[in-house]
């Protein structure tokens, strides 16, 4: 039942991360993408600063390309993202609106983004990173919580749900893997939406992992609450980094230990009833968003540059 995904290259958001569009421009990269996986999502291509540009205008140029990918190989597809604090277009972030208009723009956005693809985008992650480790509400950030008070949140899935009865709708996060502060947080947010009957359907983990970092070893216990709460959960945004060493190269202790974090994150998810998708923030080294954002950090996929499998993409294997 678990399905295994990995977020498709293109976009990216720091500037020495200006890669051709791997989806377009790299065969071998495609080749696999067809085969490996039951599900696909956009690492940026569906954010608002690439899929609504300017106020009037949206570019589904890139997100329409994957849709229609996933639908000829018989994939699924994750939506990433409705409402977040980064990657906001500045005509957003810089504009002079009243509260009425900003609400109008969330609302237009969400149901004509979900809108679009209904039918064809199977889960959403609605709210992306709403709160911070504190597990208080990113209020100065997030300026649709900033601007419009917290209820925002349930709005957002009202409308989204409107737009796509048959979506599945997703709270998601980093460092929520474990019994925290922070996915206490979203315990607590979840159980008060489904209360109100809000159309929220899953709580997802996105896995951002380092071997720097002991592995979250309660995350079956964090990912058993949210389904005892009768949500979905997920895996969203694997990845497992490491410090390089001076070569540039991966040891093979290091390539073991990641390798061991990824099977016990599928284990967790496995052993969860309703964990039902397990998606890799990449599946090659090679386009991974992780150089360019943790300094001196990387080698965090299952393959390498060349897209040679790593122990981490035997570990999965076996794990299933
Ligand atoms: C990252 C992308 O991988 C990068 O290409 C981009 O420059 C910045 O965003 N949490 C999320 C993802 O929800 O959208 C982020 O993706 C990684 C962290």
């Amino acid at each position: 039942d678990l399905v295994i995904g990995t977020a498709i290259a293109g976009g990216g958001h720091h500037d020495d991360q200006d890669y051709p569009d791997p989806f377009t421009a790299d065969h071998k990269y495609r080749t696999i993408l067809d085969r490996q996986f039951g599900s696909v999502s956009a690492e940026n291509q569906m954010k608002w600063e690439y899929i609504h540009p300017e106020q009037d205008s949206y570019d589904f140029e890139a997100a329409d390309a994957i849709v229609d990918f996933a639908e000829r190989n018989g994939q699924q597809v994750r939506g990433h993202t409705l409402l977040w604090h980064s990657q906001n277009p500045d005509w957003l972030e810089e504009g002079d609106f009243s509260d009425t208009e900003l609400r109008a723009i969330l609302r237009d956005h969400i149901t004509t983004v979900v809108g679009r693809y209904a039918g064809r985008i199977q889960q959403w992650d609605v709210a992306n990173e709403i709160f911070d480790g504190d597990g208080n509400l990113r209020t100065e950030e997030n300026i649709w919580i900033r601007e419009l008070g917290p209820g925002i949140i349930a709005d957002a899935f009202r409308w989204a749900h409107e737009a796509d009865p048959s979506a599945e709708l997703f709270l998601n996060d980093y460092n929520v893997e474990g019994v925290n502060a922070k996915s206490d947080a979203y315990h607590e947010l979840a159980r008060d939406l489904l209360a109100q009957d809000v159309p929220l359907h899953g709580f997802a983990a996105q896995g951002h992992l380092s071997i720097e970092y002991e592995f979250p070893g309660d995350l079956e216990e964090n990912l058993g609450r949210f389904d005892d709460l009768g949500l979905a959960t997920a895996i969203t945004e694997i990845d497992v980094r490491m410090e390089l060493p001076e070569s540039g190269r991966p040891t093979h202790a290091q390539l073991g230990q990641q390798a061991d974090y990824y099977r016990r994150a599928l284990r967790a998810c496995l052993n969860v009833d309703g964990c039902e998708s397990f998606t890799i923030w990449g599946f090659t080294d090679k386009y991974s968003w992780v150089p360019h954002t943790f300094e001196g950090e990387g080698a965090a996929t299952v393959m390498n540059d060349h897209f040679v499998r790593k122990p981490a993409f035997f570990s999965l294997l076996g794990t299933l």
